[in-house]
């Protein structure tokens, strides 16, 4: 007999979750202004918000906690964290930060500068964020398949090399500051880009020696893909992978949260003692000193260890596996979602599931708010509220998807709760022609609306 799909680890600890009724669901979202990002954790039934510091730290992860050097200056945790970027990711230079956000404000600090163009692939909403605060605009060059939620590309988070070079030569080099890649690519599904691909953007950049910084949120998923999916990579490790990844970076910025599988935490690293030395200057101002940049020594320590784990296949392969499960459930259910299947998080088509519900009224927010009050299960919309309005004309943007992403975290969940995660989906989607009418917005922040918009329900 084959064996089942078994996890790489077991569980030493547990956290109690409970259920709550369908009568109180409808009451605390109605309380929670239909902004999910308002609802109490111990309302949600299974949290898939996030795969940002929700993962489970291993036993080596917590014993590494013990160990912190929480020293202001030169502390023995700065230096176990260095020795893990150089070694792992093959950065001279690094930056501790305390999240991924604060990596990019940091490092855009010395790059960006008003009027400048940032070419990429659908840059993740903080990215944008920081780049448009500096009244600066993110090109998104991604392929279009990628706006196809149906066809399958085996690199769907791909740079399309075209729009790239369009967007050089339509454009004085002066204002491009650097090329950045998203790894994986959230914005478009959790989507990986080929080592193919990051070379020849890697080409474009020298070309027209401009920098190439990659966004590495989710680098060691996005090395599982090149491994399992592109020829070339089959017989190499994740770990010579991730290192020729970043071979042809000059910078990355990192969310520890996600593939360093800590709560908190986060980094630039770097090749250029220059750049280093010129952000060194913002990271004091915004982080804190260079040895700790908002992070403390134990939190290094775990990042650390992480980083070591999460490159490892056993544990890519539990990891990606589980994502997989739950997508194929949905797709044995007709759920439309988004396919091939990404790295960290199934993405639900809310204009396929919920077609009676027109843009203006917010689809993916709707289904949301439907799957919150159907199972307890809390996801998040990206969509055209994430989307924000366009800077210059204030008009709502409506971006050519319009999605619920149920993102899973790492060692957290069994696949007991993605079945029941599924089963909350099929209901809602029993459902779905009942479902007419959206939500309208009463109250939104210029800029990443979406943590503290207040909806009402139409
Ligand atoms: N880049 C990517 C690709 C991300 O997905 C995120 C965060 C960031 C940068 C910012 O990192 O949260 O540590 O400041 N994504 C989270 C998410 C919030 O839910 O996808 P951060």
């Amino acid at each position: 007999m084959e064996f089942p799909f078994a996890e790489s680890y077991k569980i030493k600890m547990v956290e109690p979750i409970k259920r709550t009724s369908i009568e109180e669901r409808i009451k605390i979202i109605k309380e929670a202004k239909y902004n999910l990002f308002n609802i109490r954790s111990k309302h949600v039934f299974i949290d898939l918000l996030t795969d940002s510091g929700t993962g489970a730290m291993s036993h080596n992860q917590w014993s590494e906690m013990m160990l912190g050097d929480e020293s202001y200056a030169g502390a023995s945790s700065y230096y176990k964290m260095k020795n893990a970027i150089k070694t792992i990711l093959g950065f001279e230079h690094f930056l501790p930060t305390h999240q991924g956000r604060a990596a990019e404000n940091v490092l855009f600090s010395v790059l960006i500068k008003e009027g400048d163009l940032v070419p990429g692939n659908s840059h993740f909403d903080t990215t944008k964020g920081h780049i448009e605060i500096r009244k600066a605009t993110a090109v998104d060059c991604t392929i279009d398949d990628a706006n196809d939620t149906t066809k399958y590309h085996p690199f769907k988070g791909n740079v399309d090399i075209n729009k790239l070079k369009k967007v050089f030569e339509n454009n004085p080099v002066e204002k491009i500051p650097f090329i950045i890649v998203t790894i994986t690519n959230n914005t478009s599904g959790g989507q990986p880009v080929s080592m193919q691909n990051i070379k020849e953007v890697k080409q474009i950049a020298d070309k027209y020696k401009v920098k190439l910084v990659i966004d590495s949120a989710r680098f060691a998923e996005n090395a599982y893909f090149i491994k399992t999916r592109e020829k070339a990579y089959e017989n190499k490790s994740i770990k010579e992978i991730v290192k020729e990844i970043f071979s042809y970076a000059d910078a990355m910025t990192m969310s520890s949260k996600k593939d360093a599988i800590v709560n908190m935490g986060g980094f630039i690293a770097m090749k250029d003692e220059k750049l280093f030395k010129e952000a060194s200057v913002f990271n004091i101002l915004f982080e804190g000193f260079i040895t700790y940049g908002g992070m403390s020594g134990r939190d290094m320590n775990a990042l650390a260890q992480g980083l070591d784990e999460a490159t490892e296949f056993d544990y890519l392969e539990t990891r990606i596996k589980q994502v997989e499960y739950l997508g194929n459930l949905l797709l044995e259910y007709g759920v439309p979602i988004l396919e091939p299947i990404g790295g960290h998080a199934i993405f639900v088509d809310a204009l396929k599931f919920l077609p009676n519900v027109s843009r203006e009224e917010f689809p993916a927010q709707t289904l949301a708010i439907e799957l919150f009050i159907e199972g307890g299960v809390r996801g998040v919309e990206i969509g055209a509220i994430m989307a924000d309005r366009d800077p210059i004309s204030r008009e709502n943007r409506f971006p050519e998807l319009e999605l619920v992403r149920l993102a899973i975290p790492r060692r957290t969940y069994t696949n007991n709760h993605m079945q029941y995660v599924a089963a909350t989906i099929k209901n809602v989607y029993d459902r779905r022609n009942d479902i007419k009418k959206g939500v309208k917005i009463v109250n939104e922040a210029p800029v990443l609306r979406h943590f503290t918009v207040e909806l009402e329900k139409l």
